[in-house]
């Protein structure tokens, strides 16, 4: 067939120009998003009363985690998340970080965004937060995400976007916007609700991403934590739910599954579904004082129980190779950094050595999981702030030196820590609240409390078995108690020291201000 030299050089303009395409398409778009203090009895999918038909379809048709840690708060997951590193590494075991405190993830730690960035994505952040905000330093537009829009700390008001934050030095609560732009403080958006704002931003993101590069989107929702706040509409459905807690949470869930929904579909719209990696997951165990509900599961957010760190996830993606699976292989919230550079092709080169493991063929592919042991945390200084229901079970000092003459470890077995290695794990310390909350509608049964055995300072439980935590076996596995004894004494000796500093009250923003750096 002739060609006239006009069509021809056509053909070599589109065959140019289509280049960088076809290299970009080999690059998956890479969309995370982060539910906040989700329980797992809060999904659908666990038999909830609770509905989730977004989280349950886009699941089923996904692989669910079903063997899958997160860390027992907001701040802890959200650095291992962005820096594939245990919170021993970066000095940060301990806490949250609060609004006035000066400090942040430690600034030579390489973030997931600088290093899908240096892959050639498009990086983007909508949410919260919650990785330090003290200095402009900190911020996610200097970590690495080309645009920002969200909260930098947490607990705001869903509506006004407001967050109060108690000064003693200065004798005073202050009640100052923390919502942001970029850098930019970002008025104007008071009365809409967070779940449906974040969502829009997300999907007006999608809508204007220029396909020649590939698109990292971290979208961390502040739902379904508290303050209980949500428009009617989504409460409706759930007036058989007696606890007010519960229904007004029932209906933040409602929410924050549409904004997925709707994400989702905005990633259909904009053509770049079949090219993407979705992945969702909670970022610690429900908040029972608060509507959350982690049952059958044992503690809640705060604690090291299954309760407070088995999380809920999945991926959702046309480019799975065995999608509509359940996953059973341990993964833990540190693995994201390894495996989404790994799928954009890009390089760990430059991090500092990373805690997480590259496991997309394991969930990808149903392979076995390279993750053997998982270190949950280990933080000498651990208060429980929030009251527990029944007895006061903290360990006595009785309790707590019987346990540390048993072992030879070297491992000082009052400090709250946990360990996993296979099925096992051990607890050493007070793990946290440590009660079976009952099933949501569900009186707590008699047995449930008077059955149960005093805390102990060493505490070895088979997770595969008995993932309720109600077999307490360190007696009859010696050898494996001080197997992992050791181990925690192992990364004890590794770990930075606690970086948790006293606030600093030039954080005020002062009556008219925002919440945002001050140093
Ligand atoms: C989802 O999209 C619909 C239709 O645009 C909108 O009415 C709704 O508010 C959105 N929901 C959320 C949570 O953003
Ligand atoms: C990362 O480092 C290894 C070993 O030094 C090297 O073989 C590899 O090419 C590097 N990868 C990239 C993408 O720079
Ligand atoms: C063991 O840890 C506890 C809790 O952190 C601490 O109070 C105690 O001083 C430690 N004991 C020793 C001998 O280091
Ligand atoms: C729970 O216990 C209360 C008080 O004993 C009783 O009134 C209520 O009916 C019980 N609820 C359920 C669901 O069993």
């Amino acid at each position: 067939m002739a060609r006239t030299p006009l069509a021809y050089s056509l053909i070599t303009a589109a065959f140019l120009v289509s280049i960088p395409v076809v290299l970009a398409a080999q690059q998956p778009n890479i969309v995370v998003i982060l539910a906040d203090d989700f329980g797992w009895h809060d999904v659908g999918y666990h038999s909830s009363e609770i509905s989730t038909p977004n989280l349950d379809k886009l699941s089923a048709a996904g692989v669910r985690l079903e063997n899958y840690y997160v860390q027992p708060l907001c701040t802890p997951s959200r650095n291992q998340l962005m820096t594939g590193r245990y919170q021993i590494h970066t000095g940060m075991q301990h806490q949250i970080i609060w609004p006035c405190q000066p400090y942040c993830v430690p600034l030579d730690e390489k973030m997931l965004p600088q290093l899908m960035k240096e892959a050639g994505y498009a990086t983007h952040m909508v949410g919260k937060w919650h990785l330090g905000m003290y200095k402009k330093d900190c911020l996610p537009t200097r970590r690495g995400f080309d645009t920002y829009f969200g909260y930098l700390t947490g607990s705001e008001d869903y509506f006004t976007h407001v967050r109060c934050v108690p000064i003693p030095a200065l004798e005073l609560t202050r009640c100052a916007l923390d919502l942001r732009e970029g850098e930019e403080v970002a008025a104007g958006y008071k009365g809409v609700y967070s779940t449906e704002l974040l969502t829009q931003r997300a999907t007006s993101i999608i809508g204007k991403h220029n396909s020649n590069k590939p698109l990292f989107l971290y979208v961390a929702l502040q739902a379904v934590h508290a303050p209980l706040q949500v428009p009617q509409r989504y409460v409706a459905p759930y007036s058989f739910i007696k606890d007010p807690n519960r229904r007004l949470y029932a209906g933040m869930v409602s929410a924050m599954d549409e904004a997925v929904g709707n994400i989702t579909l905005a990633l259909q719209q904009g053509g770049l579904w079949d090219n993407t990696i979705l992945v969702f997951s909670t970022d610690n165990g429900g908040q029972t004082l608060t509507g959350g509900s982690n049952w059958p599961l044992r503690g809640r957010k705060w604690s090291l129980w299954e309760g407070g760190i088995r999380g809920v996830a999945f991926v959702a993606s046309p480019l799975l190779k065995q999608p509509g699976t359940v996953s059973r292989e341990l993964i833990h919230v540190s693995d994201w950094l390894p495996t989404l550079v790994g799928l954009a092709g890009g390089s760990t080169n430059g991090s500092k050595p990373l805690d997480g493991f590259n496991v997309w063929n394991t969930i990808s592919k149903g392979f076995a999981s390279p993750r053997l042991e998982l270190l949950h945390n280990i933080d000498p200084l651990y208060v429980d702030i929030a009251p527990c229901p029944g007895t006061k079970r903290q360990l006595t000092l009785d309790q707590v030196v019987s346990g540390a003459s048993r072992a030879n470890s070297g491992f000082n077995v009052s400090i709250h820590a946990a360990i996993r290695s296979s099925n096992w794990k051990l607890l050493t310390g007070y793990p946290g609240c440590d009660v079976w909350f009952p099933q949501p509608g569900h009186n707590a049964s008699e047995s449930s409390r008077s059955m149960v055995d005093p805390l102990k300072s060493v505490m070895l439980f088979d997770i595969e078995k008995d993932p309720e935590e109600r077999n307490e076996l360190s007696a009859q596995f010696p050898t494996v108690v001080d197997y992992l004894l050791r181990r925690l004494q192992q990364y004890q000796k590794r770990t930075v020291p606690i970086n948790f500093p006293s606030d600093d009250p030039r954080c005020d923003p002062g009556p008219t201000g925002a919440w945002g750096p001050w140093a």
